[in-house]
């Protein structure tokens, strides 16, 4: 089957079953299946290293104090079908900072920080990995959706810096954790709002909480430009859009200048799972994200060391 013909199928399909999948998957990253033809064109477009796409001039939050571009805006709608205006956004962009902080205090990217980031997926692979301490090891800790903690602190670690999620991911946060809202459409800003405040009521394509417990004074939005910037500089715009366990990661190399990266991808046996729960589906890898060209960026960041990749492969499963 061409090429063309595969990927139009497969974002056909993506976007009629997108809405279920958004559900269930959890935006970490599957090793690939099969070839990875296409991920190497894309990788050796160039000879420069991967990590010279980071670009310290895209700002990675929301604040009041730069507007979003009318071609970014024009790209984020179209993400989940976006009805709404430009004009709308910026309102619920406005009302966002009546509330929240506008001075978001993320370590300045790419300086010359010392920090050193853990980012932890949610991949099946941390289970008996023993990896908490390590984790916990680093100055911040960066971990994604439903993520719990409880009962899997020996291979999670306990410690919480920035939890990135939307609503359809939300789960409450202790008052120490930054929440990092990305958002997928204007609902997701007045839903920010609204959790915090009178409470949400609202409909999306799974229920979402009404109410959120976090620290409102930690409250961070990620910038829509940041999200079209990962998908054109790090995917080549591969796949409707990336996941968010992508996203957390890019976002974790702006801020640290060392990046070790967890629970990504399958377990050694190429089973998809979350280390909380089997699903049902266990090839389900990303969903409508570009899952395959997503693991084959981390691997080649991997290789050239410009992060350390942790597979939990090293403590075999002994069922
Ligand atoms: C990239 O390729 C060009 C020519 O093909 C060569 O001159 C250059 O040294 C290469 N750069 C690196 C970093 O390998
Ligand atoms: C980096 O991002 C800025 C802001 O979006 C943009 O103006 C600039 O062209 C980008 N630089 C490169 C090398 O792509
Ligand atoms: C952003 O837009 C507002 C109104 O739309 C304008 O007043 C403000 O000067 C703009 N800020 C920047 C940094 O362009
Ligand atoms: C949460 O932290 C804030 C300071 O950031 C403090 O004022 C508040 O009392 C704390 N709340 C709880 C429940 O610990
Ligand atoms: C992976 O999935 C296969 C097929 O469902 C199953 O037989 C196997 O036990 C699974 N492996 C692990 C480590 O869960």
């Amino acid at each position: 089957m061409p090429f063309k013909l595969k990927v139009l199928i497969f974002w056909l399909s993506s976007t009629i079953f997108g809405v279920f999948l958004l559900s269930v998957f959890t935006d970490s990253v599957h090793p690939p299946a099969q070839s990875l033809r296409a991920s190497e064109t894309f990788l050796s477009e160039d000879n420069l290293t991967l990590i010279h796409r980071l670009n310290c001039s895209v700002e990675p939050l929301l604040s009041p104090k730069h507007n979003l571009s009318k071609e970014a805006f024009k790209w984020w709608k179209q993400l989940q079908l976006e009805r709404r205006s430009f004009v709308t956004y910026k309102a619920a962009v406005e009302k966002l900072f009546q509330i929240f902080p506008t001075g978001p205090d993320l370590p300045k990217p790419c300086s010359d920080t010392t920090k050193t980031c853990s980012v932890v997926g949610n991949s099946v692979n941390l289970k008996r990995s023993h990896y908490g301490p390590l984790i916990d090891s680093q100055d911040i800790v960066i971990r994604i959706n439903a993520a719990p903690i409880k009962s899997y602190e020996v291979d999670v670690g306990t410690k919480t810096t920035y939890h990135v999620m939307y609503p359809e991911s939300a789960r409450d946060l202790d008052n120490s954790t930054h929440l990092v809202l990305f958002p997928f459409k204007i609902q997701d800003l007045e839903w920010l709002v609204k959790a915090f405040t009178t409470g949400f009521y609202g409909m999306s394509y799974v229920r979402v909480k009404s109410k959120i417990k976090a620290n409102k004074d930690l409250v961070m939005v990620v910038n829509p430009a940041f999200m079209r910037y990962v998908h054109a500089v790090w995917l080549g715009n591969r796949g409707g859009y990336p996941s968010t366990g992508f996203m957390a990661l890019i976002l974790a190399l702006h801020i640290c200048n060392e990046v070790h990266v967890f629970g990504y991808g399958a377990d050694s046996e190429g089973n998809w799972s979350h280390y909380w729960e089997t699903l049902a589906n266990k090839n389900l890898k990303t969903g409508l994200h570009a899952g395959q060209h997503e693991y084959a960026v981390i691997e080649r960041l991997a290789d050239e060391k410009a992060i350390v990749f942790y597979k939990g492969w090293a403590f075999p499963l002994t069922v």
